[in-house]
């Protein structure tokens, strides 16, 4: 997708452009933002029928210096509008606003947060996917704020631009159909987009994976003729101080395999590898910010088809690392590919792992389609990934992994299950409970710290757009490592304490 070009200039009103102005709902009346030069609509508003309901869009004239200008008068909800009123209402905007090709904001007071977050808010609510269109929409061309000096807002608008442009990658891969991305076009296209970014590939085909014992990737793999791949993202930038891996469940079709899903629930399936996508996505944002910490990005790649060579319920894998899996549903892949990785990247002592992963119809049930489930074994690691959220505004709701639900997962002939037919308690803690089996221990025999994300409603949209979220491909929790990780290396970290720089 195109991402605008950012700019700003500090004449007002200018004909070229539709100027945004702040609405707000006080109490019932509308009431206009403060903003020079635009004094004369305050009386206006209700007559034009602006309310200040949030995300409402309404269009205007202005007379200014002799001039007649277009405006949008944009509502941002009650109370005094914040970062995330504007954030979303921007979303919003875009999609009311997508004709034209340059809108300018004007807002008394723009400063570098609000201005990041309102340019993230338009590009990403501006997103379409067209790639499969034979017509295609002009796409938007310049957003333009307007400000009292120059040369203010150059780095948060070149900050926006890496974040929008890395939540623009995901949803492209997301929505990208499985013909057109294999495990090998997918491991492929992540080296190819992260390689001038100063991000190395090692890419382990299938014969690699048999030779390193990945039981996991090669038995969901193996009923598909495009064979699974682990493909393993390098940012090690100077002077790091926090090193965490992270790691990305690459389903790029879900059909269940052998333990097949019903045609309804198969639809959609495509996006089965956001978490992947998730990974390249934050690490591109990372290495373009110059982000003082050390990321290995782990993408568990497979195809889970049934076939002749599918493996089938009751076999029993070998995992990497030598743990023995009895699979009672291939339905159950996710965590089986994420389980190979999860013991490559304990191997490496980071300072803690994350992982993300379209998981469980459970979490679906639980939280709902825009409420990313977050569990783990650390508090100050969830800690750090629930505050990240909330800051940018992404919906995460910690869950715990309470002992008795790994208990269906005993298994009668090997070391665990990956599922256990027919019970249906608690589907989204059991497959965490199923992973941090894998997660293994630092050098001290601690745990190592580790963070799982389930993102599988929240990952896709498949009602209307809502602010900066489009319909299909969300890129969701793409911005919140991003914040997470990039504010955790500023401040690096020490065992059990936020905030201490370890050395
Ligand atoms: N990719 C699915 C999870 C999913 C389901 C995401 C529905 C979005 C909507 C995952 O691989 C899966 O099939 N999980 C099973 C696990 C079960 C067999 C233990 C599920 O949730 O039904
Ligand atoms: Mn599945
Ligand atoms: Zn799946």
């Amino acid at each position: 997708m195109l991402i605008p070009d950012f700019e700003t200039r500090s004449s007002r009103f200018d004909d070229d452009v539709v100027t945004i102005i702040g609405v707000r709902d006080a109490d019932g009346t509308p009431e206009l933002l403060p903003t020079a030069g635009a004094e004369s609509l305050a009386d206006a508003l209700g007559a034009l029928g602006a309310t200040g309901k949030h995300g409402e869009v309404t269009r205007a004239l202005l007379g200014a210096a002799g001039r007649t200008v277009r405006v949008a008068l944009l509502g941002l909800g009650s109370g005094d509008p914040t970062v995330d009123d504007w954030r979303a209402a921007a979303g919003s905007a875009a999609r009311a606003l997508g004709g034209e090709p340059a809108v300018a904001v004007a807002v008394d007071g723009l400063d570098d947060a609000l201005a990041e977050q309102i340019a993230i808010g338009y590009t990403l609510g501006a997103y379409r996917f067209e790639n499969y269109r034979s017509e295609t929409k002009p796409p938007i061309e310049r957003l333009v704020f307007v400000v009292e000096e120059s040369g203010v807002l150059a780095s948060a608008l070149e900050r926006a631009r890496i974040v929008s442009s890395a939540v623009a990658l995901v949803r492209d891969l997301v929505n990208t159909p499985a013909n057109d991305l294999s495990p090998a076009n997918f491991a492929d296209l992540a080296s190819a987009t992260v390689g001038g970014l100063g991000i190395t590939t090692e890419v382990l085909d299938e014969a690699a994976l048999e030779a390193g014992g990945y039981g996991g990737l090669l038995g969901v793999g193996r009923g598909s003729v495009r064979p699974p791949r682990l493909a393993v993202l390098r940012w090690q930038p100077q002077g790091a101080r926090v090193s965490v891996a992270l790691v990305g469940k690459g389903i790029t079709f879900d059909t269940g395999g052998l333990s097949l899903k019903p045609a309804g629930s198969m639809v959609g399936m495509k996006f089965d590898m956001a978490g992947a996508a998730v990974v390249v996505g934050v690490m591109c944002a990372l290495a373009q910010l110059q982000a003082p910490v050390a990321v290995t990005g782990y993408l568990c790649l497979a195809e889970n088809m049934p076939s002749g060579e599918a493996t089938r319920p009751d076999d029993v894998l070998t995992m990497r690392g030598g743990k023995t899996v009895e699979v009672t549903n291939t339905d159950a892949e996710g965590r089986l590919v994420m389980a190979d990785a999860l013991v490559d990247a304990s191997s490496t002592h980071p300072d803690a792992i994350i992982d993300i992963a379209t998981l469980t119809g459970a979490q679906v049930v639980a939280l709902g389609n825009r409420t990313t489930g977050v569990m783990g074994n650390d508090d100050a690691w969830i800690e750090r990934v629930t505050d990240a959220a909330a800051r940018v505004g992404e919906p995460a709701w910690r869950m715990p992994i309470p002992e008795e639900v790994g208990k269906p997962l005993e298994s009668g002939i090997a070391d665990i299950a990956n599922a256990r037919p027919g019970n249906r308690a608690a589907g989204m803690l059991t497959a965490a409970w199923f992973l941090r089996e894998f997660v293994g221990r630092t050098e001290s025999g601690e745990p190592v710290p580790w963070v799982h994300l389930d993102i599988a409603g929240p990952a896709n949209n498949d009602t209307s757009a809502f602010g900066l979220t489009p319909k299909g491909a969300t890129g969701v929790m793409t911005r919140t490592l991003i914040e997470a990780l990039e504010s955790v290396g500023a401040e690096g970290v020490s065992p059990g304490g936020v905030g201490d720089p370890a050395v």
